[in-house]
């Protein structure tokens, strides 16, 4: 028995909450909770006779922590699901302790306007004394630690694949391979076709704001700052094929130099096609990624916001989408005084995703771990209190849920290195 709240129902929610359907004996009560009933709704009837799972729906304003609480109030969840924007994330972490419920998320907290004088004097005391230039980091959200270990609540942050599935890999790799862990490379490959010239298979917003910003490394004790997508590579990745890779900055690495200080150097990598990068530095360079509001015509609209409403919605490429995921982590390190190296990572169809759930792969990567998340959570499996990721906690049942619900392991001793 089990009382959940699901915010938002976009692409991500979507899978987490058919995933959440399918568990059905554990997953009894769910509440679809966005800020667009009508999709609540249909979704909800898209599920109805095919689950046991009670799922009622909610009309929600996420930026208003009395209507959340009003909401938490009358239902009682014992986890809510932020499945929604990352510019929500405090507030409802706020709310989460106001009204005694576990939160989770998959993505970092950012605020949705980055030229905000108030965030943007604490970015910058950030970015000089951490080093890296990222809109979106940890910190905000662990300052949330001991509020939620006060409580006896967790806030498991990051749950998705990267974030999310990485860490648990690290955890992984550290807990059955490694002695020490020296080096990893995480690579996120999308080797997806949807036959758009543009189009990005997650919130656009989130999406352009994370390519768009500068790079950073993590290298014998430092953060390095790269222009964005200055560093690239290729990589022959399993059931892809040769990808252009380009080194970001993703929150994980973060949260893994914090926990393993072993590591002497972590990079994260992702592809892009030569058609995504055009497009998305033609629509930098005329302004439409800003995230000012601006007057047009009497009316405030906020460019990148303007830009989402008419690209392609990442939920409705599901069926046009054709290829595979690769997503993974490479170790070097050492096991019984010999030096190894390791390399562990998912390979998902798009094509098979939308089969099972109606959602493209990145979705259905992301919606599956936060499904495993809370399960892990809500059958007491992970019980480590506070605002903490993934790789704090046992990675097994984790990693046998993801096998068991769509997201099974591959494993390779000796793969080739990134440069
Ligand atoms: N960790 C990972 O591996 C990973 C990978 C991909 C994505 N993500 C994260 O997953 C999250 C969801 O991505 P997505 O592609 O599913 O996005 P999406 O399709 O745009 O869905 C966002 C949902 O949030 C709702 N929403 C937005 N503002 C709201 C508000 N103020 N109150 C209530 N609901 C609100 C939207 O409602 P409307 O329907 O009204 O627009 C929509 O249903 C993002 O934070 C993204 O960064 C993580």
């Amino acid at each position: 028995m089990s009382r959940v709240i699901v915010i938002g129902c976009g692409g991500v929610a979507s899978v987490a909450i058919h995933k959440c359907c399918q568990l059905d004996d554990v997953f009894t009560d769910l509440c679809i909770a966005s800020r667009t009933i009508s999709k609540c709704n249909k979704l909800k009837e898209e599920l109805q006779g095919k689950t046991k799972t009670n799922i009622t729906t909610a009309k929600i304003d996420a930026n208003s922590f009395d209507d959340l609480c009003k909401l938490f109030k009358e239902y009682k969840p014992d986890i809510v699901m932020n499945l929604g924007m990352p510019y929500q994330n405090l507030v409802i972490m706020d709310a989460c302790l106001e009204c005694n419920c576990h939160y989770l998320d998959t993505a970092a907290y950012e605020p949705e306007n980055v030229d905000d004088p108030v965030w943007r004097k604490q970015y910058e005391k950030r970015v000089k004394e951490k080093g890296f230039t990222a809109y979106f980091d940890y910190s905000y959200q662990w300052d949330y630690h001991e509020k939620f270990e006060k409580k006896g609540l967790i806030a498991l942050l990051g749950c998705g694949f990267d974030p999310g599935v990485t860490q648990a890999y690290v955890a992984y790799a550290k807990k059955h391979e490694f002695d020490r862990i020296d080096e990893i490379d995480i690579l996120d490959c999308n080797g997806g076709d949807h036959g758009y010239p543009f189009a990005t298979n997650f919130n656009p917003e989130i999406n352009l704001r994370e390519v768009s910003s500068e790079g950073a490394y993590y290298e014998n004790g430092k953060w390095y700052s790269i222009p964005a997508l200055s560093v690239k590579d290729t990589y022959d990745f399993d059931g892809v094929g040769k990808k252009d890779i380009y080194l970001l900055h993703h929150e994980e690495t973060e949260s893994i130099v914090k926990n393993f200080p072993e590591i002497k150097r972590i990079r994260f990598y992702m592809t892009f096609g030569e058609s995504y990068i055009r497009h998305m530095k033609c629509l930098e360079n005329v302004g439409m990624l800003s995230t000012t509001p601006i007057e047009y015509e009497g009316i405030m609209i906020t460019p990148i916001q303007f830009l989402k409403a008419i690209l392609p919605d990442p939920a409705s490429l599901g069926p046009r989408t054709v290829g595979k995921t690769n997503i993974g982590c490479i170790f070097k390190g050492v096991k019984d005084g010999k030096e190894k190296t390791y390399y562990i990572y998912n390979v998902c169809d798009h094509q098979e995703s939308y089969k099972e759930v109606k959602s493209q792969a990145i979705s259905y990567t992301t919606g599956v771990p936060a499904m495993c998340g809370a399960l892990m959570i809500l059958k007491g499996l992970w019980t480590k209190t506070g605002a903490r990721t993934v790789e704090e906690y046992n990675p097994d049942p984790f990693i046998e849920a993801l096998d068991k619900y769509g997201l099974p392991k591959r494993e390779t001793y000796n793969p080739v290195l990134v440069k």
